[in-house]
């Protein structure tokens, strides 16, 4: 029988690191030991007092769909936390709505507003999971380029170059995903600036906020003067509290852009899971101090992981301020980011994703996660060190 898929679904492709994925698990089946510097999420278990909330909930048999924007204590704990770290005022009966992680929040949101046609601003390079999402709902993605020159920080200049009266949204995504360049509130009150003028509606995608080193400060760029009424913020739980597979997140903003949200999200999954929810309370209205914990020790993985990738000859790399990621250059090898993930995953046994899978301008880097200890780290830079060592360079 042939069936055909939907022309939606068919332009757009698998991820293109499913190959590096595939082949690390073939090589642990067959005894190899990888290091994983590919995975986008902390190594450390959720903290427990969040997790005692979620098993309370079960306990007492909160095991049924919940109000579709989520339980009224969640959406309080969120309107506080956005009130008190944010300085975002939102009413949480029509100004929230607890979604399936942040991913379910950014799909809906990109679908309900925009249009096939709609160009949408996304840096270059960035999740690549924004232009696929985009693509889906039939809108046309315009890539902003980041230069590593600039610190990989989105230059306002290049956003209103590519500003054409089909331009309905931008997307920015700060602690950044997978530079880990955080942006100031100089470049926010451009790009601020920007929609305004030009009517943008802003998709602020805040997942890794708490995640940041060196005293920058998280800006959210729907406290800036004129913002909140064309912002869409959307942050979440696995990342900071490390609860990557509760699947949880929401998205906050004027009733009048979040409603319409609101109807994707009913059709497509009714509420979020019930008992996760009441964990998620304690997340944002208990203790803090897991996840400073959790920042102090990534902050001593990421000076180390930089200082040891700045060793190497030639390799160059912008020191990240946020997020867990570092994203070195190694463009001066002349071959293609995907060829050297590869290489690195069988050669050196380490794990990462190549720089391409982020966008275009991602050809050439590498994106090393360091969600993992110390002693690993050291272990995989020394095989890397010893590996590049071997490869010829081109050119
Ligand atoms: C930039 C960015 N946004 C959103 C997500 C998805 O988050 P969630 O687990 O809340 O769906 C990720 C996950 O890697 C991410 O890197």
């Amino acid at each position: 029988m042939n069936i055909a898929i939907s022309n939606r679904i068919s332009q757009i492709p698998f991820s293109s690191i499913r190959g590096i994925f595939e082949e690390a698990g073939r090589m642990e089946k067959n005894g190899a030991r990888i290091t994983h510097m590919e995975i986008g999420r902390p190594d450390f278990d959720t903290p427990v007092h969040i997790k005692s909330a979620a098993s309370l909930a079960l306990d007492k048999g909160y095991v049924h769909y919940t109000s579709n924007s989520g339980i009224p204590e969640l959406r309080e704990a969120i309107a506080g936390k956005l009130k008190r770290e944010n300085g975002i005022i939102v009413d949480p009966h029509h100004e929230v709505v607890v979604s399936i992680g942040c991913k379910e929040a950014i799909l809906d949101t990109i679908i309900a507003f925009i249009n096939p046609g709609d160009e949408v601003l996304i840096p270059d390079p960035s999740w690549l999971e924004y232009q696929y999402m985009v693509e889906l709902a039939g809108g046309v993605p315009v890539p902003v380029p980041l230069h590593e020159k600039k610190d990989f920080i989105l230059d306002p200049n290049d956003v209103r170059d590519r500003i054409t009266d089909r331009t309905k949204m931008i997307i920015l995504n700060s602690p950044h995903n997978p530079t880990g360049t955080v942006l100031d509130g100089q470049v926010l009150r451009e790009l601020a600036e920007i929609s305004i003028t030009n009517h943008l509606l802003v998709l602020s995608d805040e997942i890794y906020e708490k995640i940041i080193y060196d005293n920058e400060k998280h800006i959210s760029i729907a406290s800036l003067p004129g913002m909140f009424e064309r912002t869409i913020t959307i942050n979440g739980f696995s990342k900071s509290y490390s609860m990557d597979g509760w699947r949880l997140g929401y998205e906050a903003g004027p009733s009048a852009l979040i409603q319409p949200i609101m109807k994707v999200h009913q059709y497509n999954t009714t509420s979020a899971t019930s008992f996760a929810q009441y964990g998620a309370v304690e997340a944002y209205n208990g203790t803090q101090e897991p996840v400073a914990d959790m920042v102090k020790e990534f902050n001593h993985r990421r000076q180390l992981l930089v200082n040891r990738l700045l060793e190497i000859p030639n390799v160059s790399c912008v020191i990240p301020k946020g997020a867990f990621y570092v994203f070195p250059s190694f463009k001066h090898l002349g071959i293609s980011s995907k060829e050297l993930a590869m290489y690195l995953l069988k050669e050196a046994q380490i794990a990462c994703v190549p720089g391409s899978a982020f966008g275009k301008n991602g050809e050439g880097y590498l994106r090393l996660a360091y969600s993992t200890d110390t002693k690993q780290i050291n272990q995989a830079m020394d095989r890397l060190t010893e590996l590049l060592k071997k490869i010829p360079k081109q050119g």
